[in-house]
């Protein structure tokens, strides 16, 4: 059987209006602008109010990339959620978005790698429409980092934000789209960057609750160490998995958790960094959704142009990784 040739047709994004600075932080926990801004890059993030949920977010960022991909809801074959800050345990925040966005022939479930989460879903979606199994595919990165995040934590509190990212995807030109894939777990690392309670291991309780189990937990210099290797060691696979040389990389569209980690994986392609794209001083560490939102905002830029070799790289909790090379 001839595989289809899978691309991204569209992107949208959405970000809560509210802006949290590094300022506001040093109001809240013993930390400072300057230690935050040396030691990540970050120097804001967005916050949702109290009402906001994954789905919102994604809702919107939904529509925004099925606008672009010129998509209908009734088009919709499936829908992937990633996501580690569902609406609610179940039903699946994609099933919920599913309801809202009239996607009646779409089948829908949450998929939850960390951070790496949108790459495991694009890999996901590709393998449906490479098939000729599905059409069309929306593939999400939502998260509301805010109310997993331990605000009286300084080593954590201070890295994330909230946000969402879409992508439609579907059949492209042939030579053109996703070109190879790379995703793996480590899952021994599983103890560096966990959420303790509100799963069958530790169920919510008083007790829970009193020791604050139900926040993220980290060992940022374990993460960190993770981080810096593998984001290189796995764009540098998708290159080769592809068939390219380093040289004909455009363009790196990388997690965004910390720029010293960015900057060790262009490094290791050997990019410069006009060419990667940037924007967690603005947003923070968004999870899942950093990826989707950083890409949106560069095809907007019109930073990504058709024909380009685009690479997609990230790392997260699990701990996973996932990349993706894409012919734009
Ligand atoms: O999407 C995946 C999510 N996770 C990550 O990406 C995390 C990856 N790790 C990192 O980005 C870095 O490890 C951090 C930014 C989390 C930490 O940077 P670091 O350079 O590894 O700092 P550190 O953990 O070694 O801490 C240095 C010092 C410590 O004080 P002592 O023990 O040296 O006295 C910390 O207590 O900085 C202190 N510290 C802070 N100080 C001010 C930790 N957090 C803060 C803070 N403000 N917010």
């Amino acid at each position: 059987m001839k595989l289809k040739s899978v691309g991204i047709i569209g992107t949208g994004s959405a970000l809560p209006e509210r802006i949290m600075t590094n300022y506001d932080l040093e109001k809240i926990v013993e930390t400072s602008h300057e230690w935050i801004l040396s030691r990540t890059g970050i120097e804001e993030r967005r916050i949702a109010d109290e009402k906001t949920t994954t789905s919102d977010l994604a809702y919107e960022a939904s529509l925004k990339a099925m606008e672009m991909a010129g998509t209908s809801p009734e088009e919709l074959d499936l829908i992937i959620v990633a996501t580690i800050t569902p609406d609610m345990v179940f039903p699946a925040t994609a099933c919920i978005l599913q309801d809202r966005l009239g996607a009646r022939n779409a089948a829908a479930f949450d998929l939850e790698a960390a951070c790496s989460g949108f790459l495991y879903g694009v890999t996901t979606a590709q393998q449906f429409i490479a098939t000729g199994h599905y059409k069309k595919v929306l593939v999400i990165g939502g998260e509301i980092m805010s109310k997993i995040v331990d605000f009286t934590d300084r080593s954590t509190c201070v890295l994330f934000g909230d946000g969402a990212g879409a992508v439609v995807m579907g059949e492209v030109e042939e030579g053109f789209g996703i070109l190879s894939t790379d995703l793996g777990s480590k899952g021994e690392g599983g103890k560096y960057l966990y959420q303790p309670a509100g799963g069958s291991l530790e169920p919510a309780s008083e007790e829970s609750v009193r020791n604050r189990r139900h926040f993220i937990k980290m060992g940022g210099g374990e993460v960190f160490k993770f981080a810096v290797r593998i984001m290189g060691e796995s764009s540098a696979r998708v290159i080769e998995k592809a068939g390219l040389e380093l040289e004909d990389v455009d363009y790196l569209v990388p997690h965004q958790a910390n720029t010293r980690i960015i900057e060790a994986a262009a490094k290791r392609i050997k990019l410069p960094m006009s060419r990667v794209k940037v924007n967690l001083n603005r947003y923070g560490n968004m999870s899942a959704a950093s990826i989707p939102v950083a890409l949106d905002e560069a095809v907007r830029a019109g930073e990504i142009k058709k024909g380009d070799h685009v690479v997609l790289v990230g790392f997260g909790g699990g701990l996973t990784w996932g990349a993706a090379l894409i012919k734009w």
